[in-house]
């Protein structure tokens, strides 16, 4: 099907995804850009695709934060969501720029072609709680992988992610939104050590203009925390090697109080 400039295709049983996900950014897809309007990994994506001189896959693409810069910057992207409503908002921010949109589970990657360069931004393989299913993730993924292609996965430093998971209630902010409205994020989260997952809920409440509240929702939250030796494992069990570690997106050195923890991997060279 052929939307726009965009080539979507979709086919995934949307019936069955809905019971699968585990984080439904569905319930709040008109609103996400809204509340996640932040801008500080695109350089570090930029330069990382870049590097290659092929096509570049982005996984986990939501409504297109990342990729429409990149693709501004003429970047020849593939993009693969789940979800269909996060999809409904990138092709509408479009403005006729081309892409190809895929509406797919990561875990059952079928793109049927090869790609230099393959990135997960914004932590999003942690949203796949499930090791096992983590491991068939990686597994349809480097099926996709060129030979000399690399494969960058995005994540939260556990050690770090851990101290603010503390229960407590927390304000994201305050955004103003279209028709004078305003949308105020609350939420908490809390560590699980038993399965290792963030658990947690977001609350969205949007106000009109005389600060009458006009919409209230609501979206449970669960990720895990990815260790290094579990990426590792991984590595050891696809072919692959750690070529960089970054702990943060502007390619600095990552240490154990760093924030984030960044992998590029690569094929392992052959002995
Ligand atoms: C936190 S959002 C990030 C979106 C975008 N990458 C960004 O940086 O703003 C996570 C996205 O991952 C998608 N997602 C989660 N699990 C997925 C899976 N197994 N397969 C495909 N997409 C998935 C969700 O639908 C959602 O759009």
């Amino acid at each position: 099907m052929i939307v726009s400039n965009f080539s979507l295709r979709s086919d995934y049983s949307l019936g069955g995804a809905m019971e699968m996900k585990n984080i439904d950014f569905g319930f709040v897809a008109d609103i996400y850009d809204d509340y996640v309007n932040v801008d500080f990994d695109i350089p570090f994506y930029k330069s990382l695709c870049k590097r290659y001189r092929g096509k570049s896959l982005e996984l986990m693409c939501g409504t297109g934060r990342v990729s429409l810069p990149l693709i501004e910057e003429g970047i020849s992207l593939t993009c693969v969501d789940y979800s269909q409503e996060m999809l409904d908002v990138f092709i509408k921010k479009t403005n006729g720029k081309k892409a190809a949109l895929f509406c797919q589970d990561v875990c059952e990657l079928d793109i049927g072609e090869k790609f230099e360069f393959i990135f997960i931004p914004f932590n999003s393989f942690s949203e796949i709680t499930d090791s096992g299913k983590r491991k068939q993730a990686v597994k349809r993924i480097i099926e996709h992988l060129a030979d000399n292609g690399d494969f960058l996965i995005t994540l939260y430093n556990p050690q770090y992610r851990i101290k603010s998971a503390d229960g407590n209630m927390k304000c994201l902010g305050k955004f103003d939104i279209s028709n004078d409205q305003t949308l105020i994020v609350t939420y908490y989260n809390s560590f699980d050590s038993a399965s290792s997952r963030i658990f947690g809920t977001q609350f969205y409440e949007i106000y009109d203009s005389h600060n009458k509240l006009v919409d209230k929702r609501f979206l449970n939250i669960a990720f895990s925390l990815v260790s290094m030796d579990e990426i590792k494992q991984l590595c050891d069990e696809f072919g692959l090697a750690i070529k960089e570690t970054y702990g943060d997106y502007t390619f600095g050195e990552f240490n154990d109080k760093s924030q984030f923890m960044n992998f590029l991997l690569t094929r392992r060279m052959p002995k």
